[in-house]
């Protein structure tokens, strides 16, 4: 691939030089390309009505066909559908985002206090996803000398079910704003599991053709060409 088709890899055609033989038709890549290309981080767009429970299991079953360290799938995921729970949940992450604005000044906290970072009443569905990075033992293979890599795998499980939630019309955000310890009691995880990803999820009738972020001026996708480096990590 040349440089320039890597800045513009949205208009690289869907063909190659060799094509292998367990490669998908053109239009099953396409629908892959889609999906990646098409996710949105959700917050303001949920629809009001309860997901389908095929719906769900195609996409927890996506988040369990991750890959993992060891094949150690140290996921779980805690389905928080009552309202409750979620306003319980949407006080704390109040309170976090209280806190985390005082860093940020003029303009910038200004833009940051109108910003929407959450959905989780609007969602009818939160889904916790967790790590319990003990689940095949304290260590075993692939974790002895990077243990992180638990983690890790439980973050696969996390874009496996955005990718299919994307590909069934269903929106997710992803919440990281609230104090680790006050989602621990509201959720009743036990010492030793760890929260790793707190998500909104519902169906949604649009969504922004970019990160909603960008289109409000926080921040900008970096150019890929300039996060490529050769053989080793090349100084500037
Ligand atoms: C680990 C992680 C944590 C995130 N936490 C939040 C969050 O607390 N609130 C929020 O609005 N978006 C959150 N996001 C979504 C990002 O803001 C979003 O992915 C990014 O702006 C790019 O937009 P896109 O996902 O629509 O492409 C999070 C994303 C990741 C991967």
């Amino acid at each position: 691939m040349t440089q320039n088709a890597v800045s513009a890899y949205r208009e690289v055609p869907l063909n190659s030089a060799h094509k292998s033989t367990l490669a998908f038709s053109d239009d099953e890549r396409a629908a892959v390309y889609r999906a990646i290309e098409t996710r949105r981080d959700v917050r303001d767009q949920f629809l009001p009505m309860p997901i389908n429970q095929d719906v769900l299991a195609r996409i927890l079953g996506a988040a369990h066909a991750a890959p993992s360290v060891g094949f150690m799938q140290p996921w779980n995921f805690v389905l928080i559908e009552s309202l409750e729970q979620r306003q319980r949940v949407q006080k704390a992450f109040k309170m976090a985002q209280a806190e985390e604005g005082l860093q940020f000044e003029g303009e910038r906290k200004q833009l940051y206090q109108n910003l929407k970072l959450e959905g989780i009443t609007k969602a009818p569905l939160n889904i916790c996803i967790t790590c319990d990075p003990n689940r095949n033992g304290k260590t075993g293979l692939g974790r002895t000398h990077n243990p992180q890599m638990s983690q890790y795998s439980v973050v696969c499980a996390v874009q496996n079910l955005w990718l299919a939630a994307r590909a069934e019309g269903v929106g997710v955000g992803w919440v990281s704003i609230y104090h680790e310890d006050r989602m621990r009691e509201i959720l009743n995880i036990p010492s030793g599991i760890e929260i790793i990803a707190y998500l909104c999820v519902g169906y949604v009738d649009e969504l922004y053709s970019e990160p909603e972020l960008q289109k409000k001026g926080w921040g900008k996708r970096l150019a890929l060409d300039e996060l490529i480096m050769h053989e080793k990590w090349e100084q500037e």
